[in-house]
């Protein structure tokens, strides 16, 4: 087995005409402040250590809010709606740069701004299609005065890994309309880990293990939502991408005798790596999640061929030098700020990573979600865990110091761009306890599911009323199997829980319904939901039982049609080949 490691240079194309030529706009009063976002307490476990050391630099990116302001949400409809006669009609890298840019005011008025302050034209640059700015090698004191700021260095609780944030930034009043969001500043993220449980079995033959203890392996899976005689035809065009955030590498070793022991017909899983920002990928330094997650997209849509970003940033293992003193990546956004500018991006991709959904500032996640819909109108699924805290973990208190208890949703499952995977358990399958699911505070109810929400509150009534948001966005919107799942790490059998493995799996299952598309010289799926909630429904085995405990509540409960806690319930690939739209163009 062998895979290819690749590096991907960010190159950001230094802006010269549009702001150099551009006539100075009518400067407006730099010095009216209003604040963009503040947080009322430190998120999470973070703490301040204090100021960073004299003379240090920051980097920062600065979205642009877009000069058609819906242009984007339409396309994703007419594309992604198998009943629009644009269904599959997918953008380009091009036409969806050109769809998201910025009014040319806007950049003239933000780089004046970026002049009073004494930042040179040469250290801004811009992202492609100009509706991110990029400023580089900003002394922290100007950063400061630019956005109202306080950076202080933060540490996490029990961790030595530090980042430069502020708890609160301010732009000038005349920027406001022309700025989504600035980073790094408030975003604080939280590192997340898979539930394992170290059953540790060595020795024991793997497949006689399995049998005997009921154990989630790609056999069962394959049978379970029946797609065993399926024999991908498609490997030259189609991919799925797997991401592995917080230094989780890959072991082929691993993965390799995963594959002997749970797939005997596969031989050779290869897949690429992509390494972003540094992430220090190093096969033999294996995690938990990544082995996961690549094992069992493999054992669900081999040989399909795999791409796995291993992406540098807030990572754990993050080590300083003096060039750069301080972990100043974000991971969600500096990964998608390289993935719009790739031409060709996996029809497919898992991830298995999220967090609260109020430790993201809401205009960073609208930005983050944004970004995701980019690759939605682009003809890319996107799957994400719906997480692993039912209705939400820990004491469930707004984290903005007034103590009120509520449901904790989870983002990124809650951008109503993706398709969030919650999680089941034995056969024939529950909800899984663990299984988030709930209502975003951040993204209202897309049309999509509108009749399937409320279809779940006439089922609900009046319980919880209160604890959760009746008029946003609901999650999961599927699910799969998430308990004992056997992979192998560092050469032994482990067992591993959590939402973290029902995505690969409904991951792969996609992957393989897109191979029988590009089979048929027929558009893929692309975002997922308009199909699912509507022709796609009755592809699902819909879950009824079982609930997802949190918050000292018994959580929502599985109920016929979607609930918050299964979605629409677990696929059935027969079924789901049954429903695949056919474009009548
Ligand atoms: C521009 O960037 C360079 C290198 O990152 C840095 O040395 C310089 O101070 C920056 N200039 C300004 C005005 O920020
Ligand atoms: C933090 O760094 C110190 C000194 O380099 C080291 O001894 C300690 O083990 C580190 N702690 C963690 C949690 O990594
Ligand atoms: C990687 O670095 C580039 C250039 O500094 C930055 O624009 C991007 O956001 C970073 N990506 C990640 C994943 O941190
Ligand atoms: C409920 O969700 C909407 C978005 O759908 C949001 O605008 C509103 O602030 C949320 N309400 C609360 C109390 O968080």
């Amino acid at each position: 087995m062998h895979y290819l490691r690749l590096s991907v240079l960010c190159a950001l194309t230094v802006i010269t005409t549009p702001l150099e030529s551009a006539a100075t706009p009518f400067p407006p009063n730099w010095n009216h402040m209003h604040t963009k976002h503040r947080w009322n307490v430190i998120p999470g476990k973070w703490e301040s250590i204090g100021q960073p050391p004299v003379g240090t630099t920051i980097d920062f990116s600065i979205a642009l809010k877009p000069h058609r302001e819906h242009a984007l949400t339409d396309t994703i409809h007419e594309v992604s709606n198998p009943n629009h006669l644009k269904y599959g009609a997918y953008l380009s890298k091009d036409q969806v740069a050109k769809l998201v840019a910025p009014h040319p005011y806007t950049l003239k008025l933000v780089e004046t701004w970026l002049r009073h302050h004494g930042v040179s034209p040469s250290n801004v640059s811009t992202s492609h299609g100009g509706n991110w700015l990029t400023v580089t090698g900003v002394a922290v004191s100007t950063a400061n005065e630019l956005l109202g700021a306080s950076y202080q260095l933060y540490r996490y609780a029990g961790t030595n890994e530090t980042i430069l944030r502020t708890v609160g930034y301010a732009l000038p009043a005349a920027l406001h309309v022309h700025v989504q969001t600035v980073a790094p500043t408030t975003y604080f993220g939280s590192p997340l880990t898979p539930r394992k449980r170290a059953r540790g079995h060595r020795g024991r033959a793997a497949a006689a293990l399995s049998a005997r203890d009921g154990l989630v392996t790609p056999a069962i899976l394959r049978s379970l939502y029946n797609s065993v005689t399926y024999q991908p035809a498609a490997m030259e065009q189609n991919r799925i991408g797997v991401t592995g955030f917080h230094g989780q590498y890959v072991s082929d070793e691993d993965l390799e005798k995963f594959m002997r022991h749970f797939r005997s017909d596969a031989n050779d899983p290869n897949f690429l790596v992509i390494d972003i920002n540094d992430s220090g990928y190093d096969p033999n330094k294996p995690g938990w999640e990544a082995n996961l997650d690549i094992q069992y997209t493999q054992g669900m849509a081999w040989p399909t061929p795999h791409v796995f970003y291993s992406i540098g940033g807030l990572a754990e293992e993050f080590i300083p030098d003096s060039f750069t003193p301080v972990n100043t990546n974000e991971p969600y956004l500096g990964w998608l700020d390289t993935m719009i500018r790739q031409e060709d991006i996996p029809q497919t991709i898992s991830t298995s990573y999220g967090g609260d959904e109020q430790t993201f500032p809401p205009d960073y996640a609208k930005s983050v979600c944004e970004l995701f819909g980019q690759l939605g109108a682009r003809g890319v699924s996107i799957l994400f865990a719906s997480g692993d805290e039912g209705v939400g973990g820990g004491d469930c208190k707004k984290n903005d110091g007034s103590g009120v208890v509520e449901f904790q949703p989870i983002f990124p499952a809650t951008c109503p761009w993706v398709t969030s995977v919650g999680g089941t358990m034995g056969r024939p399958e529950v909800a899984a306890p663990l299984s988030s699911g709930g209502f975003s505070n951040v993204f209202k109810r897309p049309d999509y599911q509108t009749d399937a929400v409320l279809g779940f509150f006439q089922q609900l009534g009046n319980q919880h009323s209160g604890l959760y948001n009746a008029s946003s966005r609901g999650h999961p919107d599927v699910a799969a199997q998430a308990i004992d799942f056997v992979i192998f790490l560092d050469d032994e059998l482990k067992l591993v829980d959590g939402t973290s493995c029902s995505t690969p799996v409904v991951a792969g299952i996609i992957s393989l319904l897109n191979d029988y598309q590009l089979s048929m010289n027929r558009p893929v799926l692309g975002f997922l939901n308009p199909w699912l909630y509507s022709t796609a429904s009755q592809g699902f085995n819909d879950i009824t039982s079982g609930s997802n405990p949190g918050c000292g509540t018994d959580g929502f409960s599985a109920v016929p049609g979607w609930d918050p806690v299964t979605g629409l319930g677990t696929p059935d690939f027969q079924r789901l080949l049954e429903r695949l739209p056919i474009p009548t163009n």
